[in-house]
């Protein structure tokens, strides 16, 4: 057994270190032009993003949350029933409650953590005016199939995990009314702070979001309610020279996932490897999952749950479910436990928590 590792769960300044030149570079241009809100580098951002994941239009926004809610507002989706799993991160279901919608969940696969098509299938009727897909941990729902089956009904794509994932050659992003992303540090594209931005084919949305992000601006005047909602330039400019790494970004990702995959089958239940898998999150189940994270903390590991509370359990998103409501969903909960994925994590480092998750079930 190696010696004991600080092992972090993730650590941008040595994700970023090989890009730090051209990233300050990249920032000091935008301090010089003296333009920092909605300006070139964010209109080039737009444009790349667009070609990147395949659709006419890319409009930059402050986070993925608002990326979200904005696409639900322009969609006027008040006192409409917006159907969501409860296995996601609050915000999705966060962004349908300040948008006026009634949060309906549908739950998630029985062996995976995506939304179940079957269930959500079942959800829809009159009131329905959106569906949420989230493409949890990097691994892309089958949109076509789940546009099939809902026949119309708006989809919005909540792509905050899955920059870069792609199911047959479609992005994820490319298929739904419109696509959200979220620029968080930590994510597949991370800014240095909070960015978002939307997906969509649709001239009719493009010009109501690009509206909607600056105040209700169309032309000089302000002629809706809307929200002060912009990706900087600053931000932009430096997501622009981190997408140049993001393939080999992610390859080095996909490597660490088939290693662990590799170690630690017959241990834990591990991903299932897919081609336009991009490993947000590596997400191993097992029983005893508090226990096997409290060793890997005493030997220097960190992880981290996602998620400890189905939102159908949660107080704020409640809303009269009981609990066994959507087992597959609470099973999870109790299973998961995300490992650290991160592009420079060392093969010592990946051994090393192998070996203890290997240990731990060895001397249980
Ligand atoms: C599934 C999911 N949806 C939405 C968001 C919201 O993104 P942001 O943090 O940029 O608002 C996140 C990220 O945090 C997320 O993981």
């Amino acid at each position: 057994m190696a010696k004991s590792m600080e092992i972090p769960f993730f650590d941008i300044r040595r994700v970023d270190k090989t890009k730090k030149q051209p990233i300050l570079n990249a920032v000091k241009k935008v301090i010089e032009s003296g333009k920092f809100i909605l300006d070139k580098e964010v209109e080039r951002f737009e444009r790349e993003f667009s070609r990147f994941i395949g659709t006419k239009y890319s409009i930059g926004v402050a986070s993925g949350t608002d990326a979200i809610l904005l696409s639900l507002i322009s969609l006027d989706v008040k006192g409409k029933n917006i159907i969501t799993t409860p296995f996601t991160f609050v915000s999705t279901a966060e962004a349908i409650v300040k948008a006026g919608g009634t949060l309906i969940f549908a739950d998630i696969q029985d062996d995976g953590f995506l939304m179940d098509l079957d269930n959500a299938a079942s959800k829809i009727d009159r009131k329905t005016g959106g569906i949420i897909p989230v493409h949890l941990f990097g691994e892309m729902l089958d949109v076509k199939r789940l546009k099939a089956i809902v026949k119309g009904i708006p989809i919005i794509e909540d792509c905050a995990q899955s920059f870069g994932s792609f199911r047959d050659t479609n992005k994820a992003g490319s298929l739904g009314l419109t696509g959200c992303f979220s620029f968080f540090p930590t994510k597949n594209l991370g800014a240095y702070g909070d960015g978002g931005m939307i997906t969509t084919n649709s001239s009719v949305l493009y010009k109501r979001l690009t509206s909607l992000r600056a105040h209700g601006k169309v032309g000089d005047k302000y002629t809706i309610l809307g929200y002060n909602s912009r990706l900087d330039e600053v931000q932009a400019a430096i997501l622009m020279i981190k997408m140049r790494y993001f393939e080999e970004d992610n390859r080095k990702k996909i490597r660490i996932a088939k290693r662990y995959i590799q170690g630690l089958k017959g241990f834990v239940k591990v991903p299932i490897y897919k081609e336009g898998y991009t490993f947000h999150q590596f997400t191993i189940r097992t029983e005893g999952r508090d226990k096997l994270k409290e060793f890997l903390k005493k030997n220097g590991i960190q992880t981290k749950i996602y998620y400890p509370i189905p939102l159908h359990l949660h107080p704020l998103f409640k809303n009269g479910y009981k609990k066994g409501a959507f087992p597959n969903s609470e099973k999870r909960a109790k299973e998961s436990l995300s490992l650290p994925v991160f592009p420079d994590l060392t093969d010592n480092e990946i051994d090393y928590i192998v070996q203890n998750i290997r240990n731990f079930f060895k001397h249980r």
